[in-house]
């Protein structure tokens, strides 16, 4: 082999090195949780996604709405300032829902908010529950996308409302394109930029890892909304909307009425 060839060899070996060694979700955010509101928590963009995706979503009072991977709770909670509606909050993480359910018992709130240690990929609920299914930067950790589209277009109410907000973010193809790893990066030096100016190093240093884990994942979690929005019509949505969060183009906000 030639030197090259040997460098290149040896960079592949530690890719896939780094790929075998790579945390699950649930672990991810088993380490997460403690700090969670205390890094994304304290990026003001995120709140300006949650406020988007709430506004968006047209809550009424009394409307049941369905939280996928509520995590510690800060959407859940955005809906209940703005209307009071019933809300179910589910995700996998037992650390993340745990952190979520003491604020509701610190605040009062069970009669308003139920929870459910459940996938995302399973939704186990019947037809026509809910009037709302919103989801904030969660659904891109999953596999089965468009499985998990037609469940929520299921359980929605005729009329009802599917919110999803989340990064506008193609990281499909090859770890070792390095298109691919310049395209990411360009979104992740204004992540890295904002979550080191408002959240200090701690924030910095958790959307650093996140960012890596992204970057090596070779395609397991991100879609660009161009692809939601088709797995949406493709559901038969009736109408599929999408809108940029104002001043940050790789977050996007996406409405699809059943
Ligand atoms: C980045 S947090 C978002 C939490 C909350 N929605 C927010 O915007 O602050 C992602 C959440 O999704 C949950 N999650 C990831 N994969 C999931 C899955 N397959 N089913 C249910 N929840 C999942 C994680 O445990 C975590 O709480």
């Amino acid at each position: 082999m030639t030197g090259i060839k040997i460098q290149k060899q040896k960079f592949l070996n530690q890719v896939i090195k780094m790929k075998s060694t790579k945390k699950d979700t649930k672990e991810w955010f088993k380490e997460w949780a403690n700090e969670y509101d205390d890094t994304l928590g304290k990026i003001k963009r995120h709140h300006h996604l949650l406020n988007l995706v709430v506004k968006l979503s047209n809550v009424k009072k009394n409307q049941k709405v369905l939280d996928v991977g509520c995590g510690t709770g800060l959407l859940s909670l955005k809906f209940l300032e703005k209307a009071d509606c019933f809300i179910t909050g589910i995700d996998s993480s037992l650390e993340m829902l745990s952190l979520f359910i003491e604020k509701i018992n610190k605040l009062s709130l069970s009669d308003r908010i139920v929870y459910k240690l459940e996938d995302a990929g399973s939704l186990n609920f019947k037809k026509n529950s809910f009037d709302i299914v919103a989801s904030t930067v969660t659904l891109h950790h999953l596999k089965n996308k468009y499985s998990t589209i037609k469940k929520i277009h299921n359980i929605l109410k005729p009329g009802g409302r599917f919110v999803l907000g989340d990064i506008d973010m193609d990281t499909t193809g090859r770890i070792t394109d390095p298109k691919r790893l310049l395209r990411m990066l360009e979104w992740l030096k204004e992540e890295f930029a904002l979550a080191l100016n408002e959240g200090g190093v701690e924030a910095f240093s958790r959307m650093y890892d996140n960012g890596k884990k992204h970057i090596l994942n070779d395609g397991e979690y991100c879609i660009g909304f161009k692809q939601w929005k088709e797995l949406c019509k493709r559901t038969e949505f009736r109408k599929v909307t999408v809108k940029s969060l104002p001043d940050f183009k790789w977050f996007k906000v996406l409405v699809a009425i059943k």
